[in-house]
């Protein structure tokens, strides 16, 4: 069994997201033995795709000149790292409503037709399957329910892009309505530490 650990905060060792998910990747690992694989795009930023990526996934390797090859050589790395795992967790802390852009990055390199998901005539098909996603995600405030859950991209467009890579199952742990002081921020650390108890206990 193979675990991969996405981390995107780059607060270091002040993030809520990388500690929580580490707690959850423990907690996999203990379960079902294995590596963890640790891909930290908060402290190695990975670079935003850009017009050599969207030129080199378009051309056969042998075209391909020498910074199109790089750009390829990275995005098959992350690739493979995603298709080899048997779970994924991934953090990162709410952005603007959204993931980071650290963790946009990872999704843009390893989202790739013909690797993790393909055209068929009857449309996209994932080839990332057999795998069970996590995302930890860390917000200053409340969006697993009430007023500002409506404001909460980051959710809707994780699933969204894992499901179109093959990856259904995907759980949630918020760390959530830690801006509104120590007490409340502690509250929400001791709940997603139970949330990953709970998860890593569920066969
Ligand atoms: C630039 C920036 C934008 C943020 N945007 C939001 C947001 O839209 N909603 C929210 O609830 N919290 C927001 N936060 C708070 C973070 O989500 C929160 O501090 C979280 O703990 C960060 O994750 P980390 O601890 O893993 O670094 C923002 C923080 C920063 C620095």
């Amino acid at each position: 069994m193979s675990i991969l650990l996405v981390t995107a905060s780059p607060r270091g060792e002040s993030s809520l997201s990388t500690k929580l998910a580490n707690d959850l990747a423990n907690k996999l690992q203990a379960r079902d033995g294995g590596d963890i694989v640790r891909r930290d795009v908060g402290a190695n930023p990975l670079p935003h795709i850009d017009g050599v990526f969207a030129a080199a996934i378009n051309k056969p390797a042998d075209a391909r000149n020498a910074a199109e090859a790089e750009a390829v050589a990275i995005s098959d790395k992350l690739v493979d790292e995603l298709l080899a795992a048997d779970s994924v967790v991934i953090s990162t802390g709410l952005i603007n409503f959204n993931i980071s852009s650290a963790l946009k990055a990872w999704i843009d390199n390893v989202a790739r037709a013909g690797r993790t998901f393909s055209y068929t005539e009857n449309g996209p098909v994932g080839l990332a399957t057999g795998k069970k996603a996590y995302l930890v995600l860390a917000s200053g405030g409340v969006y697993s329910e009430g007023p500002a859950a409506a404001l909460n991209h980051a959710v809707p467009y994780v699933k969204t892009v894992l499901g179109f890579l093959g990856i259904s199952q995907v759980e949630i742990i918020y760390v959530e309505g830690v801006a509104f002081g120590p007490e409340a921020a502690e509250k929400a650390i001791a709940a997603a530490i139970a949330r990953a108890e709970e998860l890593a206990l569920a066969a």
